[in-house]
């Protein structure tokens, strides 16, 4: 079905949802008590805080609130600057999700997005639909799973991103989700589509290394080089060039 993307103002913000997937979406559905009240909250660890597993009338779904990272974390944890609703950190997520969906690339299909404003700064919420039983590629290289096929399955399905211009702010282990059909990029938080050049794909590919060798894949794995990053550079180029 085609995406139908609706806005709703709310008092002090507003919400966007896709009305064909959710024609029932509510802005209760971003706030966690909503769906406890109706056992239909899950509560997942992982990432920054752990993100809330939803049933939703649109089916299994994550509720993430945006959390900021590093040092201004500490006094400034959830709120950023407001600079207008096409650019809170949840529309311009929803919509790249969108666009993604539309050229049916693997990525979390986009529910609802919302923002709500205190004075000069906003904090944010996206739901997405779950992939379900899915495991990271982090849990997957921890749990020895990772092998040259995996390898090479992620070189291509960042290349199919790559080729439509998608650029991910944060490629790393954590963000790409492995199913026993399928692998998927996910969070796509500052992400944005951009004029194909090599400089931001090499950018994109160091950043996923560097991630897997924080996670200690040197040590891990034996000749990580030829056995994991050298069928992942070939998944990629291979299928960037198809
Ligand atoms: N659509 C989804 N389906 C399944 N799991 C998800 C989905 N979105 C997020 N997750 C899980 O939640 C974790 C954190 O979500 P993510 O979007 O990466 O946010 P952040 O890294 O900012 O905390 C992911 O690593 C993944 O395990
Ligand atoms: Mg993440």
């Amino acid at each position: 079905m085609m995406m139908q993307e609706q806005i709703r103002e709310e008092a002090g913000g507003a919400m966007l949802f896709d009305a064909s997937l959710a024609p029932a979406a509510d802005v209760r559905w971003f706030d966690r008590g909503y769906w406890q009240q109706r056992d239909a909250l899950r509560v997942q660890s992982g990432g920054r805080g752990g993100v809330a597993v939803i049933d939703t009338p649109a089916g299994a779904c994550v509720l993430r609130h945006y959390h900021r990272g590093g040092l201004v974390a500490k006094f400034n944890h959830d709120h950023y600057l407001w600079t207008g609703a096409a650019h809170t950190r949840s529309f311009a997520e929803f919509r790249l999700l969108a666009h993604a969906a539309g050229l049916e690339l693997p990525a979390p299909q986009p529910v609802a997005a919302r923002y709500r404003r205190h004075g000069l700064s906003y904090t944010a919420d996206l739901i997405t639909r779950r992939i379900e039983d899915a495991h990271t590629l982090a849990q997957c290289l921890a749990e020895g799973r990772l092998d040259a096929d995996l390898a090479r399955e992620t070189g291509a399905l960042v290349a199919r991103f790559h080729r439509e211009g998608i650029w991910h702010a944060d490629l790393n282990a954590h963000n790409v989700l492995v199913t026993a059909g399928a692998l998927y990029l996910i969070d796509f938080d500052r992400g944005a589509l951009r004029t194909p050049a090599e400089a931001w794909r090499l950018a994109n590919l160091a950043r996923l290394r560097r991630s897997l060798v924080k996670l200690g894949a040197i040590e891990r794995i034996a000749d990580f080089q030829a056995t994991i990053w050298g069928p992942l550079v070939y998944g990629y180029e291979r299928t960037l060039g198809a």
